[in-house]
């Protein structure tokens, strides 16, 4: 099956709403060429409802980064579905690897808001990956197919349109240690492959999985070569809209 390829940008906790107006005003007129592929910018939530309001009418897809699953109440410093879908949000990261290893996001913690996106149609980008003590003991796959499986249990009927997985490597991330190909391939293929057993084949031929960590114009070809690989999330090299623009070129 065709998957429509997406290249995502996390800013991260990166750009001022001045800022983020100038990168998306650069941004909209050259992603709106860029016929057959699903662009994403996740940003801020100070950013948020400006970049959301620009991107409402284009094919740029502005999401958040984080939120929490309960719709309102008692919980000091979060921000939920409704407020995401109010600043016109249509995605959002989910257990990106900073949020579980800094912040402390259990694999529960992460079913549980990818259950409230998936039922309120905000589109949940799904960050699983190992770390480097992981991968050099052999213990990736146990790492990474229990986070996946985790959010499976959780998840009621959804299509395959309806969920992104992002494998990050997190020996990966910001180090410019890229996974080769092989890497990303190898972990992609293998995720798929356990979507199928657990959610049956359209399913699986149907979720786009991505790859980040140190994603650069030099090797996003060779990563996108990759018969499992859908796109990729990058982190710093799209702070720059010139260089998220060569990613998304050879994304199409
Ligand atoms: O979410 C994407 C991010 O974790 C990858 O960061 O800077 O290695 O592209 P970077």
């Amino acid at each position: 099956m065709a998957r429509r390829p997406m290249m995502a940008a996390n800013w991260k906790m990166n750009k001022t709403v001045t800022e983020a107006q100038n990168y998306t005003a650069a941004l909209l007129p050259r992603a709106a060429d860029a016929e057959g592929v699903d662009v994403a910018v996740f940003v801020p939530f100070t950013c948020l409802h400006e970049v959301g309001r620009m991107a409402e009418d284009s094919p740029v897809i502005a999401g958040a980064q984080n939120f929490y699953y309960e719709d309102s109440g008692a919980y000091t410093g979060e921000v939920s579905v409704p407020m995401l879908k109010d600043v016109l949000a249509r995605a959002v990261l989910v257990g990106h690897s900073e949020r579980r290893e800094i912040f402390g996001e259990t694999d529960t913690l992460v079913a549980r808001k990818t259950k409230r996106a998936v039922e309120a149609d905000l589109l949940p980008v799904v960050c699983v990956g190992e770390t480097k003590e992981e991968r050099d003991s052999g213990g990736m796959w146990e790492k990474v197919s229990g986070q996946v499986s985790r959010v499976l249990e959780e998840l009621d009927e959804v299509g395959g349109d309806g969920i992104v997985f992002a494998y990050e490597p997190i020996w990966a991330i910001g180090t410019g240690d890229t996974a080769t190909p092989d890497d990303a391939q190898d972990a992609i293929g293998r995720i798929r492959e356990l979507l199928r057993e657990e959610r049956g084949e359209d399913f699986a031929d149907g979720v786009r999985i991505l790859y980040g960590g140190s994603v650069k114009p030099a090797n996003v070809a060779e990563i996108m070569g990759q018969n499992d690989v859908d796109g990729a999330l990058v982190g710093g090299a799209s702070l720059e809209v010139d260089s998220f623009v060569e990613l998304i070129e050879a994304a199409r």
